[in-house]
């Protein structure tokens, strides 16, 4: 069965990392496009409130919120399933759950380390599942996961971040392949350093950008039914360069 039409009235959107300043954006840009109602699915409650009134002063007609940690996924499959029932089915998830940790190599604290893998490969992988089951069963449509060009080559800086992401993006890449036949078009988005919260108080990257840029970028991507985004669209072509760097050339990177 193909893919619920994106741009459609009335499409049902729900975000996973309801607050994430990113995934607000791309709601925002695909509300601009056509009206929508959402689901925002989060662990802060007040953040959730938030949210969801900055969505509807942005015209969605009806956002619900529902309360749920990344690292409970005993309870995603419920949770889930209450987002897309109570909107009476799902048309676009956009998978935004994500932490960014102490940068460099070597951890200085292993316990903190460990929660960002928690919380971006098993928390993420196991959201990304259970929305890519649901949307599969309900006929077809997109699942937008927010991954990073830290997935592409393995870096000294940013060791457990970037293979947190690498784990996530090949998680995406074979769901998506597996299930197009099924209508679930998986995208995944690899934005650079994009300037939100998660990146407060850092040195901004090469082509840094804003949650604006990736949301339009990753909008297109869902109406041309793209596999894999980079926002902006220019770090395809840094990104490509950087893979084919030498090792020995590639390892004195120290950004
Ligand atoms: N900013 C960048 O430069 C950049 C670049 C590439 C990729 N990305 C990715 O883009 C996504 C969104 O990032 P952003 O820039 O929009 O940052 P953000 O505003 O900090 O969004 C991160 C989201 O993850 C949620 N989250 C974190 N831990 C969670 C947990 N245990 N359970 C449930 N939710 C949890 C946060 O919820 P709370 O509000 O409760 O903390 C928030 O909704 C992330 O996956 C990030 O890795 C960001």
């Amino acid at each position: 069965m193909s893919a619920a039409p994106t741009g459609a009235p009335g499409a049902r959107v729900i975000v996973l990392g309801g607050t994430s300043e990113i995934a607000l954006a791309i709601v925002r840009e695909l509300q601009r496009r056509a009206p929508r109602e959402v689901a925002l699915v989060g662990r802060d409650p007040e953040g959730l409130t938030a949210a969801a009134e900055e969505l509807r002063t942005a015209g969605c007609s009806r956002v619900l919120t529902l309360q749920l940690d990344a690292l409970e996924t005993d309870r995603h499959e419920e949770i889930l399933g209450r987002a897309f029932d109570e909107l009476g089915g799902g048309d676009v998830v956009v998978l935004a759950v994500g932490v960014l940790g102490e940068r460099g190599g070597l951890p200085t604290d292993a316990a903190a380390a460990t929660d960002v893998l928690r919380v971006n490969v098993v928390g993420a992988g196991s959201m990304l599942i259970g929305a890519a089951r649901r949307l599969r069963d309900g006929g077809g449509g997109s699942l937008v996961v927010l991954s990073s060009v830290a997935a592409e080559r393995p870096r000294r800086a940013n060791a457990v971040y970037g293979a947190s992401k690498s784990a996530l993006d090949a998680l995406a890449q074979s769901l998506g392949d597996d299930l197009r036949d099924d209508g679930v078009r998986v995208l995944v988005v690899r934005p650079g350093f994009v300037r939100t919260r998660m990146t407060q108080g850092l040195d901004p990257a090469p082509l840094s950008t804003d949650p604006d840029t990736v949301a339009r970028v990753a909008a297109d991507g869902i109406d041309s039914g793209a596999r894999i985004v980079w926002a902006p669209p220019a770090l395809r072509w840094l990104m490509l360069v950087v893979r084919m760097l030498p090792g020995p050339i590639f390892r004195r990177l120290r950004q």
